[in-house]
């Protein structure tokens, strides 16, 4: 979705800026801009498609010379991706002075505005909402930025994370924020803000987050710009109605080489390869095999509503949402607690009810996404407890939940989740596991999991393994345009998942459902040669599975399996067999979805698709 950089301080910005830009390109965007406060005056460049176009023009045009700048990739949502579209926006004030604004989210009363701001003389030149804001900052604006975005943001309605700069204010960057992130870095003898820490993180580790309705006014200069000395930096942080805040600098815990490609050839391979380690990480800590345990910090203080708990409801969007519908089993199963998942989007319109004793569960590997937001919101509005199983630390929905546990599986900068899906599985399947154990399962049969869960990074490993044969069996049907995706039980949500990675990466038209589900109706769909993957590993619903195998192979299909290691009785009804080890049944999706996520990868980079840029898709989706 729409990043926004932003800096003040000694270094020549542009070249800052657009680093700062590349490092926000995994979030998916379709045009970038940039504006510089230079000595003739603000400088502005936007241009349609990837930032190095936007890199290209700001050398060849030149003239971007300046220590102050904000800058933008934009994915559209009112407006068609053009230049007119791009961000920054600018406003003219009554004295003539120059506002331009980048912004993420929606202004949702921008019509009104738009009116009101036409009445008033300015003329608009894009189809956008950032543009009222940007013209209502100028309307507002009499020397003072800071008062200017305040005034123009109560006058607003929607989402924003905003970064505003004026040419009569050479030295002052001013930001704010209401449902978008957005991060302050403080630097030496500067400010970078950025609405991603991948954007600020090699220029400092030392930042500070705003709440809803905050402004922060950040300066850095010299009085005398030709000497340059003395130089100075403050920041003020206030809300909307000026009153002023204070916010704690904080540590970001990322490094440089976690959001860098390390010799792979796409993040999301990057991503599904470092799994085993990810995993570790998230397991750190939290297993206690001699007291046959889970340890759970982050839900410690809720621990007695949460057993009590009478209904869990989790809710999330996309890949986050399989994870979800696993966490339903597992739950129901392992905790004997009734649990529902429901996508985040349909629970908030449907007026849904919540008895007592119901704790709401997000799952987001953003913990930004609007809708997961908007859900738990309202869940908690009708007296849910509410928890997070969200990755990214400090994160909106994070913050807004009453406990939680993160993921701790590091950033995922490829577009198509990976290792959050499994991330997210692995936290599910210790909160039931911790719930389990405080309800009724033995200490036996805890540790029995703990055991086999503590195995999870070696046994993904293995499957890792497989990735060559995986890519010579997807090379032999890699020109189907239709896939078929089928499981049972814990592994129906995997095949969602498996059919979700495939269209949103090779653009191959894929479908997954329950395996018995196909008999009615989608069986019409199979003849010679579709490829049918079926999660078909030993446990409770095997033989059934089989028989379904069999009814693809009578119509023609290719089956392509995955299948637990050794089981040789399954090659006779498969065109290729991708082996997983054998785990319990609760804990299978973890090993099951990989062959997965690598049937997806090699499908698309064997049709030449960029894996990590897939079109019309964004990393974090901030708007309903
Ligand atoms: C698919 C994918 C999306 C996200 C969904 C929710 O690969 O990444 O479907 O899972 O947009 O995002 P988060 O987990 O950030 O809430």
């Amino acid at each position: 979705m729409c990043g926004i950089v932003g800096y003040v301080g000694r270094k020549p910005v542009a070249n800052l800026l657009i680093e700062g830009l590349k490092r926000l390109e995994y979030r998916g965007y379709d045009s970038a801009g940039i504006a510089v406060v230079t000595e003739k005056g603000l400088k502005v460049g936007r241009s349609v498609g990837r930032v190095r176009v936007l890199e290209e023009l700001v050398q060849t045009t030149g003239g971007f010379e300046g220590f102050l700048g904000i800058a933008h990739t934009r994915w559209a949502t009112h407006g068609s991706p053009s230049e007119r579209n791009a961000h920054p926006h600018r406003g003219t004030s009554r004295k003539g002075d120059t506002i331009a604004v980048v912004h993420n989210g929606i202004i949702e009363n921008y019509v009104a505005l738009k009116k009101y701001l036409t009445d008033k003389g300015h003329v608009f030149e894009s189809e956008t909402d950032t543009e009222v804001l940007a013209k209502l900052i100028a309307e507002l604006y009499d020397g003072n930025l800071e008062h200017a975005v305040q005034s123009a943001l109560r006058e607003v309605t929607g989402a924003y994370a905003i970064a505003v700069i004026s040419d009569h204010e050479p030295h002052t960057l001013v930001c704010a924020r209401k449902g978008s992130p957005l991060i302050i870095g403080i630097a030496e003898n500067a400010y970078v803000i950025a609405s991603d820490p991948s954007a600020i993180i090699a220029h400092t580790t030392q930042v500070l987050t705003l709440d809803d309705y905050q402004v922060a006014r950040l300066c850095a200069g010299a009085a005398d710009r030709a000497s340059g000395e003395p130089w100075a930096v403050e920041f003020r942080t206030t809300t909307i109605d000026n009153v002023p805040v204070s916010r704690d600098v904080q540590e970001l815990e990322l490094d440089l080489q976690q959001i860098e490609l390390g010799g792979y050839d796409h993040f999301m391979l990057k991503e599904i390869m470092e799994q085993p380690e990810s995993i570790r990480n998230c397991l750190r800590g939290r297993i206690d095999q001699r007291e046959a345990k889970v340890v759970l910090g982050g839900l410690n203080k809720l621990v007695r509503d949460l057993v009590r708990a009478k209904r869990f409801l989790l809710t999330a969007q996309g890949t986050a949402y399989h994870a979800g519908l696993i966490g339903e089993y597992l739950l129901q199963d392992l905790a004997k607690i009734p649990a529902q998942c429901e996508y985040a989007s349909e629970f908030r319109y449907r007026n849904p009810i919540i008895e007592d004793g119901t704790v709401a569960v997000a799952v987001s590997q953003s913990g930004e996404t609007a809708d997961t937001l908007a859900a738990l919101r309202e869940a908690k509005e009708r007296g849910a407890t509410a928890i997070g199983v969200v990755n990214v630390v400090g994160s909106t929905i994070a913050r807004d939940t009453d406990a939680g546990v993160y993921l701790h599986v590091g950033p995922e900068i490829g577009v198509a989740s990976t290792k959050a899906f499994v991330g997210q599985v692995t936290v599910l399947t210790l909160i039931a596991l911790y719930l389990g154990k405080r309800r009724f399962l033995s200490d036996d049969v805890v540790r029995a999991y703990l055991t086999e869960l503590e195995k999870m990074p070696e046994h993904i490993r293995r499957v890792l393994e497989h990735s060559d044969m995986i890519h010579d069996s997807v090379a032999r049907h890699v020109h189907r345009n239709n896939w078929l995706f089928l499981g049972r039980g814990y592994n129906y949500p995997v095949a969602l998942e498996g059919a979700l990675k495939l269209k949103e990466i090779s653009y191959i038209h894929a479908e997954g459902m329950p395996a018995a589900e196909m008999k009615h109706g989608p069986i019409a769909l199979i003849d010679e040669g579709m490829p049918v993957v079926f999660v078909a590993t030993r446990g409770s619903q095997y033989d059934k599975v089989i028989s379904n195998i069999q009814e693809v192979r009578a119509r023609g299909g290719r089956v392509l399996a995955v299948a637990t290691e050794g089981d040789d009785h399954i090659h006779q009804y498969a065109d290729a067999v991708f082996p997983v080890p054998d785990v319990p049944e609760p804990l299978q999706p973890i090993v099951t979805v990989i062959p997965l996520q690598l049937v997806a990868y090699h499908a698309a980079v064997l049709r030449g698709l960029d894996v990590d840029k897939p079109r019309n898709l964004a990393k974090s989706v901030t708007v309903e």
